[in-house]
């Protein structure tokens, strides 16, 4: 799938992610604490590991390409205490081969319509569950890219197929989240909600109120919320601690307005 080649495009962006990696830092810092894990680390280009592995912090790292995590870990010279290389989809299927081998779009609808996913558990619990952007990336725009190779238009029936299950795997995304957290546990999570290019003034200027004001202007003038996957649902799942509004100055073309939380479970 597309994670490992999207995980190796990112491998050389670190130096110019150093501000953003930063100010996340800054935010995260004081809530870590205890038994902890990291949900879709990546190449932790986002993520300051000697920070984290403080005092009493031990650190397992869940993430589908334990390469990149194993990477990251290296050129921080850090070691954790267990990587699981898990897809937190539970897909029990290959996807990359169903969109292969089916003949046709209407294929591909009876295809994804019978789709079924595992429970993914782990039989611990942890203290601070840090949740890098891994919501906005779960199978849509992942299958979306895929079945663009092969067909330049998507059929509408297939687009409400696949938002359908991205509506389950984040229903069962959160309750796995919900399963691994204890009273008062500290979740930190951030995704980006909105893509701008590079250049673009007004992405730089917003603060967190004139943020939050744009969203809510948005909401209420469409009557959807842009691009969340679940974030808000996750916030509701304790008292919101922190809200951050960031800049995510991404690559060369694209930029991205990022939300942070962090939620205490009650
Ligand atoms: C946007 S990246 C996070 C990037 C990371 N902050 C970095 O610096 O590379 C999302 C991460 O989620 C992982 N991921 C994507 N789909 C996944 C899945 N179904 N199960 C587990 N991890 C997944 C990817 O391997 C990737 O490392």
């Amino acid at each position: 799938m597309l994670y490992s080649q999207l995980n190796q495009s990112t491998t050389n962006l670190y130096n110019r992610w150093n501000e953003y990696r930063k100010m996340i830092d800054d935010i995260i810092n004081g809530y870590i604490d205890g038994d902890t894990i990291i949900i879709g680390a990546g190449n932790g280009n986002d993520l300051i590991y000697s920070h984290i592995l403080k005092g009493n912090v031990k650190i397992d790292i869940l993430d589908i390409d334990k390469k990149a995590v194993q990477k990251g870990l290296d050129r921080d010279g850090i070691a954790v205490n267990d990587i699981f290389e898990i897809d937190i989809t539970g897909i029990k299927a290959n996807v990359s081969e169903l969109i292969i081998n089916s003949k046709s779009q209407i294929a591909l609808i009876e295809n994804f319509k019978t789709l079924s996913f595992e429970k993914i558990q782990l039989e611990k619990s942890y203290d601070t569950i840090i949740i890098s952007p891994i919501i906005s990336q779960l199978f849509l725009n992942q299958v979306m890219a895929e079945i663009q190779v092969k067909y330049r238009h998507i059929n509408q029936d297939l687009l409400k197929v696949l938002m359908d299950k991205t509506g389950e795997i984040i229903t069962n995304f959160i309750e796995f989240i919900k399963s691994i957290s204890k009273e008062y546990s500290k979740i930190i999570f951030w995704n980006d909600i909105l893509q701008f290019k590079s250049d673009y003034e007004f992405l730089k200027e917003l603060t967190n109120e004139s943020a939050t004001q744009y969203l809510n202007e948005y909401f209420n003038k469409y009557g959807i919320s842009p691009v969340k996957f679940g974030h808000d649902e996750i916030k509701k799942l304790g008292d919101v601690l922190e809200e951050e509004f960031l800049h995510w100055n991404f690559n060369d073309e694209k930029a991205f307005l990022v939300q942070l939380n962090v939620v205490e479970i009650k």
